[in-house]
């Protein structure tokens, strides 16, 4: 162990070096790492992957609908990204009538794509630094009014980007608040259903296998960008046109092999790479923890519900498979900090830190600082997970805070009839959507046990005082009983739990019937709470630990002068390059750094939903006609392993060879590694791929969509 305790330490602070796997780059700074990127592989110069003026790979990929990636691999607008990612809009599109989560879709003409409505796919135009512009703006300016002046001078900035175009403009900031880069983006917001596998080929292994390597998933699905008559984005119709970018990716199916170069290009999320010890500890210790506890609720009542019909797993199936990824997210997040000593890890980057801050008075108070924001926030970290993890995962409970803005229009000195009228509107439309996965028998159960667990285990002078008050109305013989009653009596006479009731509602809104449901009044009484007697703490802690956040990452990166740093993960395009790897999970175990459909094979069970495969794939593998997509072994490789450092948000990002060109689409990380997004660990950390081959073949022989086919470059 001491021996990788070393190595990290070296790859995080040692100066002038970085190591090839780690880091999330800015591909307009990528200067600084092309040398050993030409050394590893690539064969592209840095213009062709990122270029202000000229078309570059940059122009195919595609930020998808804000939680992924997407990439262009056609001159008709044509995007792959994954299966996970376009879920909800297949599921959306899904009715056991015309079931195409089960049986999958492929359109087989541009008329047959399908449209959804609130989906977007932004193409990135280009990217500044503003560092200087935002730093003069907040130059003198106090401490208090930092936050209005920052609002104001990006908005000021986005204004100027925009400029009276189509385009959208965002600064965002880097290093805590150590940089500022302004982003433009052409948003399209006409955005089609083309294709999508079988949910059980494309999320074969289901929540099992999630996170974990060996995989045999085809995590993959297709869209279409449209466009107006002038290429430009416009809001959905029959007259839109597929997009015409500027670049798309040519298609590689020559193969990958072990040490071959890769790039990952894409949208990640976020990471706290730069997080200190009082934040792991706290993580692993409580919030964690109590995550997976409150999300393990709603999973375990959905899942019973979803197992008695088909109709209502197809309603349930997004949101389940939503919350089940980061439930498993944190299980394996907290096991791998600890498995690799991250907290032990910390401490000791800290006291080298201290060390070299000796007789720096600037530095001296970050740690005393960070330690004592949180010792005073630790109590309050819970009650705000459990807001977020518990009241808000009750549907019923989410539905009726927004009933807050009626109540308000409603309570208004002299109701204005206008306002009102604005929020019945608001609340009816998104009625509409909400009651559509709205299942009331698990509901209810989760209703009981959430508010139950909130009564346990959080503080009593933290709760709103109206806790008493229900305690005492639906008194039980244990607390089961107590939070059982009270959430039938929700479910029986809330108007919010039903579409028919709030629609009447709505129709005569009236503000004591509104102040007497069950739902809301609790509702209201747990907000209004937390607002007022809980968030200033959590605001408080958030101002000291973003405050001492940013002046600890420039001490660190003054300290090495000469070390080239890269950003947290922010939702800004980045891209990663390593090589294709195997590794050793533990002593005596080696990973190839493929799989093949073999193993999909092997893993069937016809009794276990996760597990099925679907009888054409069965037909195929057993006659074996891969087409021109076998490897040289005659086998279909399935997925492969990288040691890009990729997390959330690089979901359906290309991953792309030393040529430029796509050979695997990423849509996982691994087990051993989940610590990732707060500590990289080269050992151990891994990308998780489709090989861009099983999904062509996918496409091809199983889909049956040639004319998909014929719109791609592929290359032999
Ligand atoms: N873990 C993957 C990610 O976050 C999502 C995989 C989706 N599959 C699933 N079984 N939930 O990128």
């Amino acid at each position: 162990m001491k021996k990788i305790i070393i190595a990290i330490f070296v790859s995080v602070l040692t100066i002038g070096t970085s190591i090839a796997d780690e880091g999330m780059w800015l591909p307009m700074l990528l200067k600084n790492n092309y040398a050993q990127m030409q050394k590893m592989g690539l064969k592209l110069t840095p213009d062709q992957l990122y270029d202000l003026n000229h078309s570059s790979l940059k122009d195919a990929i595609v930020w998808f609908n804000g939680g992924c990636t997407s990439e262009i691999i056609s001159e008709q607008g044509l995007l792959l990204t994954n299966h996970h990612c376009g879920y909800e809009a297949i599921a959306k599109h899904s009715t056991t009538a015309d079931n195409i989560l089960d049986n999958g879709f492929w359109a087989k003409s541009f008329a047959e794509e399908k449209e959804n409505p609130g989906m977007w796919a932004s193409v990135l135009v280009r990217m500044e630094d503003v560092s200087d512009k935002v730093n003069q703006a907040l130059a003198g300016v106090d401490t208090k009014d930092i936050g209005a002046k920052k609002a104001e001078i990006f908005k000021s900035i986005e204004k100027e980007a925009k400029n009276d175009t189509h385009y959208e403009a965002s600064v965002k900031s880097f290093f805590k608040d150590n940089a500022y880069y302004l982003f433009v983006f052409e948003k399209f917001t006409d955005i089609r259903l083309v294709a999508a596998p079988p949910q059980n080929i494309g999320k074969f292994g289901g929540d099992t296998d999630n996170w974990m390597w060996p995989r045999h998933t085809a995590d993959f699905s297709m869209f279409r960008i449209y466009a107006n008559k002038d290429n430009v984005p416009a809001a959905y119709s029959k007259d839109n046109v597929p997009y015409k970018p500027k670049r798309f990716l040519n298609i590689s199916i020559k193969g990958i092999k072990e040490g071959d170069f890769t790039m990952v290009y894409g949208f990640p999320g976020r990471t706290n790479r730069y997080e200190n010890s009082f934040g792991i500890k706290l993580a692993t210790d409580k919030v964690s923890p109590a995550i997976v506890a409150l999300r393990d609720v709603r999973l375990t009542e959905w899942k019973n519900e979803m197992n008695k019909s088909d109709s209502v797993r197809l309603l349930l199936s997004s949101n389940y498979a939503r919350v089940a990824n980061y439930w498993k997210y944190f299980i394996g997040q907290t096991e791998q900090l600890k498995r690799l000593k991250v907290y032990e890890e910390k401490l000791d980057i800290e006291k080298q830190f201290k060390e070299w801050a000796k007789n720096k008075p600037e530095y001296a108070s970050i740690l005393p600082n960070f330690e004592k924001a949180y010792t005073d926030y630790d109590k309050y970290a819970l009650h705000s997970t459990y807001i977020r993890e518990g009241l808000m995962g009750s549907a019923l409970i989410t539905r009726a805070m927004k009933f807050m803005s009626i109540e308000k229009a409603l309570s208004a000195e002299k109701p204005d009839p206008e306002q009102i009228k604005k929020a019945v509107d608001a609340l009816k439309i998104e009625g509409e959507e909400f009651y559509k996965s709205f299942n009331p028998i698990s509901e209810e159960k989760i209703l009981a046990k959430i508010t139950q667990m909130y009564f346990e285990n959080i503080a009593v002078d933290q709760q709103p005082p109206y806790m008493a008050v229900l305690i005492k109305k639906y008194k039980g013989k244990t607390n089961k009983e107590t939070f059982e009653k009270f959430a039938k009596a929700a479910f029986v006479n809330s108007v919010m739990a039903s579409k028919e009731e709030s629609l009447k509602f709505l129709e005569k809104p009236n503000l004591k019937k509104l102040r007497n449901d069950p739902a809301f009044a609790y509702a209201k009484a747990c907000y209004t709470n937390y607002i007022e007697r809980i968030l200033p703490h959590i605001e408080e802690f958030a101002k000291i630990n973003n405050t001492e956040g940013s002046i600890y990452i420039n001490a660190l990166l003054e300290m090495q002068p000469d070390k080239n740093f890269y950003p947290d993960a922010n939702s800004t395009i980045r891209l990663t390059y390593g090589s294709v790897k195997g590794y050793a999970p533990k002593d005596g175990v080696d990973f190839k750094y493929y799989t093949t459909l073999e193993g999909v094979m092997e893993k069937e069970n016809p009794k276990e939903f996760e597990f099925q495969v679907p009888s054409k794939l069965k037909e195929l593998y057993a006659k074996k006609d891969f087409g021109k997509y076998a490897d040289t072994n005659g086998e279909m490789r399935v997925g492969f392993i990288s040691n890009n450092d990729i997390t959330g948000g690089n979901s359906g990002s290309p991953v792309i060879n030393g040529d430029g060109e796509l050979v695997g689409l990423a849509f996982d990380g691994n087990w051993e590694a989940m610590s990732g997004d707060i500590y990289f660990d080269s050992k151990y950390k891994r990308t998780i791929s489709c090989d861009i081959r099983y999904v062509l073949f996918l496409i091809d022989k199983f889909g049956g969509a040639s004319n998909l086919i014929k719109e791609m470059n592929i290359k032999n």
